[in-house]
C-alpha cells in the first residue's frame, strides 16, 4: 500500500506518483533537518495554544529529537511510497507514537512546512557561501597587498592601454565580492522571515502564535500575510539564485582572467605542475582546466534567475507543484558554487606572477599616458601635451621614461585594501 498522507483508500496509479514524486525523495534530505527543526517549532507552539497537552508535546519532542540525531547520522532516508520529507518525518512519528504522531499537523500544511524548511536551508546555504565568499576575499586581499608594486599591463579592446599592477588586479576582484555579498546578503534578509502559520497558503481558523515560532526558529520577522508568504516560494528562489549569479559572474570573470594569463602568450601567472593538466597526445602541455571547468561551471550558474524565472512566470496565485522543481535548480547550485569558491582560494594559494613584465619593449606605449601626463605637470596644456607623444608614437620616436606615478585612492599606488576589507566585514556582520 502506497503511504501518502493524503491516502483516502484507493490506490494512487504507479506511474502519476513516480513523476509526481520526481527526485523529492532525494533532494528533500537535504530539508531533513529543517523539517523536524520547523516541526518542533510547530508542536511547542500547538502546545502554547492548547492544540496539544503538555504531555503529548514530551511524548513528542524526544522523538523528534531522535530522528533529528538519525539526520545528523546520515541514517535517515525516505522510504519508496512516501511522498517527501514531511511525510516520512510524520509516518515515523506516527509509527512510534501512534495518535500522538497524527496531531501534530494540526495548524499546519506541506506547503508552508516545505516553505520553512527551504527558509532555513537557504539561511545556512547563504551563511556557508558567504564564508567560502569571505576566504577568498582575504586571499585576493593578501595577495593584492604582497604583489602591491608588480606592474602589469592594463587593455581596453584586448589592446594594451595603461599600466596596471597585480595588487589591482587581485584587489579588483576582492572589492567586487564586496558587491556580490550585498546580493548575498538581501537574499539572507528575503529568506530570513517565517512562512509558518500561513499553512495551505490561506492560514488557519486555529489561533495559531506565529510570533512564537518567528522567535523560536531565529526569524527576524514573520513574513505577515499568509497570502505573501505562500507567494515567497518562488520568490525566495528566485533570490537566492540571483545571489548566486553574482558571485559566480566575479568567479567566472576571474578564471577567464587567469586562463588568459596562463597563455603562453602572456604567461604573467603559472601554478605548480600538478595543479595544470596534460594533453594526450602533446607532450609539452600545461593546461588551467581547472580554470576553464570553473569558467563553464559559472557561466552556467548566471543562467539559474533565467531558469527560475521561467519555471514561475505567470503561476497562478497560492501553491502549485510545479514548485518543487525549483528544488532541482537551486539545490546543487548552492554546492556547486562553493566548490568553485573553495577551488579558487586553493589554486590561487599557488599562483607565482611573473616580475617586471613591463620591461618587456612590447609594452612600451602603455607609459604614453604618463608621459603626456609628465608634460602637463611642466605646464604643457593637456591636449598639446597628447599630441606632442602622439606625434612621437606615430614617427617612432617615442620612448619611455617607465615611471608610473599613481597615488590617488583606489589606483596602483593606493589600491584601497583597508577600506574594502571594511566594507567585506560590515556585509558579513549583517549574516552573523
Ligand atoms: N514536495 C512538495 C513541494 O516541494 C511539498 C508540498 C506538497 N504540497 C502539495 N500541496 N502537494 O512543493
Amino acid at each position: 500500500m502506497a503511504k501518502q498522507l493524503w491516502n483516502k483508500g484507493f490506490e494512487p496509479d504507479k506511474m502519476i506518483e513516480c513523476f509526481t514524486v520526481g527526485k523529492d525523495r532525494e533532494l528533500d534530505l537535504r530539508l531533513a533537518r529543517y523539517d523536524v527543526q520547523g516541526s518542533i517549532a510547530h508542536i511547542k507552539m500547538l502546545e502554547s495554544i492548547g492544540l496539544l497537552t503538555k504531555e503529548e508535546l514530551e511524548t513528542l519532542l524526544p522523538a523528534l529529537d531522535e530522528i533529528a540525531e538519525s539526520i545528523e547520522r546520515g541514517e535517515f532516508t525516505i522510504e519508496d511510497g512516501v511522498e517527501d520529507v514531511h511525510s516520512q518525518v510524520e509516518f515515523l512519528l506516527t509509527a512510534k507514537l501512534g495518535d500522538v504522531g497524527k496531531k501534530i499537523h494540526s495548524g499546519r500544511s506541506r506547503n508552508d512546512q516545505v516553505l520553512v524548511d527551504l527558509k532555513l536551508f537557504f539561511r545556512d546555504e547563504l551563511k556557508r557561501i558567504s564564508r567560502s565568499v569571505a576566504s577568498l576575499f582575504n586571499r585576493l586581499q593578501q595577495l593584492s597587498e604582497e604583489h602591491r608594486d608588480k606592474l602589469m599591463p592594463g587593455y581596453t579592446h584586448l589592446q594594451v592601454a595603461m599600466p596596471s599592477s597585480f595588487g589591482l588586479w587581485f584587489g579588483a576582484y576582492a572589492e567586487s565580492l564586496t558587491d556580490d555579498m550585498q546580493m548575498v546578503v538581501a537574499a539572507y534578509n528575503i529568506a530570513n522571515q517565517n512562512p509558518l502559520g500561513s499553512a495551505a497558503g490561506y492560514g488557519s481558523s486555529f489561533p495559531l502564535d506565529r510570533e512564537m515560532t518567528t522567535r523560536l526558529l531565529g526569524f527576524a520577522n514573520p513574513h505577515y500575510n499568509v497570502v505573501a508568504a505562500q507567494m515567497s516560494r518562488g520568490k525566495t528562489e528566485r533570490a537566492v539564485a540571483s545571489a548566486i549569479a553574482a558571485v559566480a559572474s566575479t568567479l567566472g570573470h576571474l578564471a577567464m582572467d587567469v586562463c588568459m594569463w596562463m597563455c603562453n602568450n602572456f604567461g604573467f601567472v603559472k601554478f605548480p605542475d600538478e595543479l595544470t593538466t596534460g594533453s594526450s597526445i602533446m607532450p609539452h602541455k600545461k593546461n588551467p582546466d581547472v580554470f576553464e571547468i570553473m569558467r563553464g561551471k559559472c557561466n552556467r550558474l548566471q543562467s539559474l534567475p533565467n531558469e527560475l524565472t521561467i519555471l514561475t512566470a505567470n503561476l497562478p496565485l497560492g501553491y502549485n507543484r510545479d514548485l518543487q522543481l525549483m528544488k532541482d535548480i537551486v539545490f546543487p547550485a548552492t554546492t556547486e558554487l562553493i566548490e568553485c569558491l573553495d577551488m579558487a582560494d586553493f589554486m590561487l594559494s599557488h599562483i607565482t606572477i611573473k616580475e617586471d613584465i613591463l620591461e618587456d619593449t612590447r609594452y612600451d606605449y602603455i607609459f604614453t599616458v604618463e608621459d603626456v601626463n609628465r608634460l602637463v605637470l611642466q605646464g604643457v596644456p593637456f591636449r598639446d601635451a597628447y599630441k606632442q607623444v602622439g606625434l612621437s608614437v606615430q614617427d617612432g620616436s617615442y620612448s619611455p621614461t617607465r615611471e608610473v606615478h599613481h597615488t590617488h585612492l583606489g589606483s596602483i599606488g593606493n589600491p584601497a585594501n583597508p577600506q574594502i576589507a571594511a566594507k567585506m566585514h560590515s556585509l558579513l556582520k549583517l549574516m552573523e
